[in-house]
């Protein structure tokens, strides 16, 4: 079998963990996909020092890596909405498939993205953008993919629920826990993404789209951070007998689909409630299977990295029906069926 080449752009904390995962895993990785996956090119800037570029070639010009001929798949693992959108379009116009961690271009410019890859007959594919290590995308699409999802919820930003944990348990100060959950690569670029809600509205806002099958529509998702918490607040709710855990929830409800995320208080005994440090957790409520609890590490550079290399081998094993294979996301409501209420 031919192999499939990919091109990772970005070598920060997730670009690491993909390439020593794909290195490391090499042998595996190839029986489950099919065929080899060989890293034909890395674009950074910056080295890593958690990581070992060997023979691999390394461009600080991510064009390079797009207009690369050789290269079937690119991996974007930049951030943000400028580079990394011109290098999600330009990898589709050249004929590329996609793989992103991006959760913010995906909630913003998504719509744009999977029309455009659906012109070209390209895959964009993004289980890293959501949950980090769960394969939660995957389990709506695919595993219940036979229900009408009257309901999902979940605490899907790691940073955050790091440090209501760390307030909870050590007494620790927001800004301090904040500065360690930087460090160890939990945190967005922006960390007000993370602690004002913004993160978790953006997958929330993607994870109700393929649960409903509505856009993307993160403007109307209701928005709200844990900035605000103190510790005096977690430790009273505490004796009351609850624990303060940042979600984000969607429902259906008679005027349509309801998206908001902020901090809530949850009964201690709730399983969702015992979810501590970097983990999330995704409840979702579906009309065949009734209620499904899925928890696993939310961020850093290993959980994110099995998500993104889950994606690349998906790709790889339908590699020669790349159309059929196609999995972007197509709103198939009308939003005035399930509209998102403002
Ligand atoms: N900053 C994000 C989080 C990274 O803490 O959840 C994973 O999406």
């Amino acid at each position: 079998m031919k192999p499939v080449k990919v091109g990772i752009c970005g070598l920060g904390t997730v670009g690491g963990g993909t390439f020593n995962v794909l290195t490391r895993n090499a042998q595996d990785i190839a029986r489950r996909a099919g065929r080899e996956i060989i890293i034909a090119q890395v674009a950074t800037r910056h080295p890593n020092p958690d990581v070992d570029t060997g023979a691999v070639a390394i461009t600080a010009d991510v064009n390079d890596v797009i207009n690369n001929p050789e290269i079937d798949v690119v991996v974007e693992l930049i951030g943000g909405y400028t580079i990394a959108k011109d290098v999600v379009l330009g990898a589709i116009a050249n004929g590329k498939h996609v793989v992103t961690a991006n959760k913010a271009l995906i909630a913003v410019h998504g719509d744009e993205i999977f029309a455009a890859a659906e012109a070209k007959g390209v895959s964009v594919m993004y289980e890293a953008a959501v949950a980090g290590g769960i394969p939660i995308i995957k389990a709506i699409r695919e595993g219940l993919a036979a229900n009408r999802i009257n309901w999902l919820a979940g605490i899907i930003n790691g940073t955050g629920n790091f440090i209501l944990t760390e307030m909870r348990d050590k007494g620790r100060d927001f800004a301090d826990v904040l500065a360690e959950a930087q460090a160890l690569g939990y945190a967005e670029a922006d960390p007000t993404f993370d602690v004002e809600g913004i993160d978790a509205a953006h997958k929330l806002t993607i994870l109700s789209s393929i649960a409903y099958g509505i856009p993307l529509q993160f403007a109307r998702c209701y928005t709200e951070g844990i900035s605000k918490i103190t510790t005096d607040d977690v430790e009273y709710a505490e004796e009351l007998g609850y624990r303060i855990k940042h979600l984000g929830v969607s429902r259906r409800t008679e005027k349509g689909i309801d998206l908001r995320v902020h901090p809530t208080m949850i009964p201690v005994a709730r399983p969702i409630a015992t979810v501590d440090g970097v983990l999330n957790a995704v409840m979702v409520n579906g009309d065949a299977v009734g209620d499904t609890l899925y928890v696993g590490a939310g961020a850093g550079a290993g959980p994110t990295a099995s998500a993104v290399v889950a994606d690349i081998i998906d790709l790889a094993r339908t590699f020669d029906a790349p159309a059929e294979a196609s999995v972007n996301h197509l709103a198939f409501n009308d939003i005035e069926d399930v509209a998102v209420l403002p």
